[in-house]
């Protein structure tokens, strides 16, 4: 099958209008401020070996489904960990510890979080305990042991690790750095978006005098999607539509817009993409999330390892892109938009259009990367 039939064909699953839309740039800056994103650039952009990761082109894609530009910001190339989680889960590290060189750090992850807190941890030589699933594969925590984390393997999902973390750092008096927030936990998440937001004041930077029409964000428990709203708020003179990209399977920010509150879900199969297969928005995401974003969309896993193919073979750019699992339903999602004339119409997306996509993670997982890769 040819690129163009083949991409003509994929579809979404759901798609659902925010009845509550009502953008506020001065009551989304009222929960992640000004001062905190500011405070995050200042840090982050004065560690080591910093620089802001390429905003790509997707030039060839661009062309096919007639729109005028689509942007890719790149983090596989952010730091040497392979995703923008690098900018959260470190900086809260350095935040939290305030200098003292005799704490542990903690922390439950699917990955990607717990490879920047080992990470933070480590070029602060602070200890690090990090909690996982069964679901987390082991070269994710091989990854995470080689920044000299103890890794602590739970049975069960995600909730498991985290109810696991918690217990152990409450016993052995060690500081949690988790990226969700709960009734009385919402600094440290706080923190992690704040560094998250590092991507879009380099944006700002990047696309100069362009104007963004449309932008796509993945979400988990909503933490990038709501960072990625308040740079927009913070940076951006104008605003563009934003829509919230989800797997089929976890959809806890759509069924939280159509209900109007945080609705926790059942996810009766993981998947591919782990970082983002999340039952229950976070709170402070969730505090920004539901009345700025307008439209949310969700996408099967089957389309994931052809996009990871065509990224890395040059088809979406004159690049070859390393795009691991989560970085492929922005791509999945415009593409399956765009192929529904009714909903492009809806959503003026055009000729005139420029949409900013998210290629959240590289192969941040080598094995997972190298076998969707390789599959047909
Ligand atoms: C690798 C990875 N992990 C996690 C997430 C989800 O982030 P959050 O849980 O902050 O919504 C994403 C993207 O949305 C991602 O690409």
């Amino acid at each position: 099958m040819s690129f163009d039939s083949e991409v003509l064909n994929w579809k979404y699953s759901n798609f659902f209008e925010n009845k509550s839309y009502k953008f506020n740039k001065n009551d989304i800056l009222k929960i992640l401020s000004k001062d905190d994103i500011d405070e995050a650039y200042n840090v982050i952009s004065g560690w080591d070996n910093y620089s802001p990761t390429p905003l790509r082109s997707l030039n060839k894609l661009s062309i096919k489904l007639n729109l005028n530009k689509i942007y890719y910001k790149d983090e596989s190339k952010r730091f040497d960990l392979k995703s923008f989680k690098a900018l959260g889960g470190a900086y809260a590290v350095e935040k939290v510890s305030k200098g003292n060189k005799n704490i542990t750090i903690s922390t439950a992850t699917a990955g990607n979080h717990g490879r920047s807190v080992a990470w933070g941890s480590q070029k602060l030589g602070l200890k690090c305990k990090i909690f996982i699933s069964e679901y987390v594969s082991e070269s994710r925590a091989k990854v995470m042991r080689s920044f000299g984390a103890d890794v602590i393997r739970v049975k069960g999902n995600y909730d498991n690790s985290l109810n696991e973390c918690v217990k152990q750092s409450e016993k052995n008096n060690w500081q949690i750095v988790q990226d969700v927030a709960w009734s009385n936990y919402k600094l440290v998440p706080k923190l992690t978006m704040a560094g998250y937001s590092v991507m879009m004041k380099e944006i700002s930077n990047q696309i100069s005098d362009k104007k963004i029409s449309h932008v796509i964000l993945q979400a988990g428990v909503g933490g990038m999607a709501a960072a990625m709203v308040a740079g927009i708020a913070r940076y951006l003179d104008h605003v563009p539509k934003i829509i919230v990209v989800e797997p089929e399977s976890a959809a806890c920010v759509l069924e939280s817009i159509k209900a109007g509150k945080i609705e926790k879900i059942t996810i009766e199969k993981e998947s591919i993409m782990g970082g983002m297969s999340c039952g229950e928005v976070s709170l402070v995401p969730w505090e920004i999330l539901k009345n700025s974003v307008d439209y949310c969309v969700t996408v099967s896993d089957d389309y994931i390892s052809k996009t990871i193919k065509f990224l890395a073979n040059s088809q979406f750019a004159d690049e070859k892109l390393i795009g691991g699992e989560c970085s492929t339903p922005g791509i999945i999602s415009l593409i399956s938009l765009s192929n529904d004339n009714a909903i492009k119409n809806k959503i003026n997306l055009d000729e005139n259009s420029n949409v900013l996509l998210f290629g959240c993670e590289g192969d941040a997982d080598e094995e997972l990367y190298q076998k969707l890769l390789n599959s047909n």
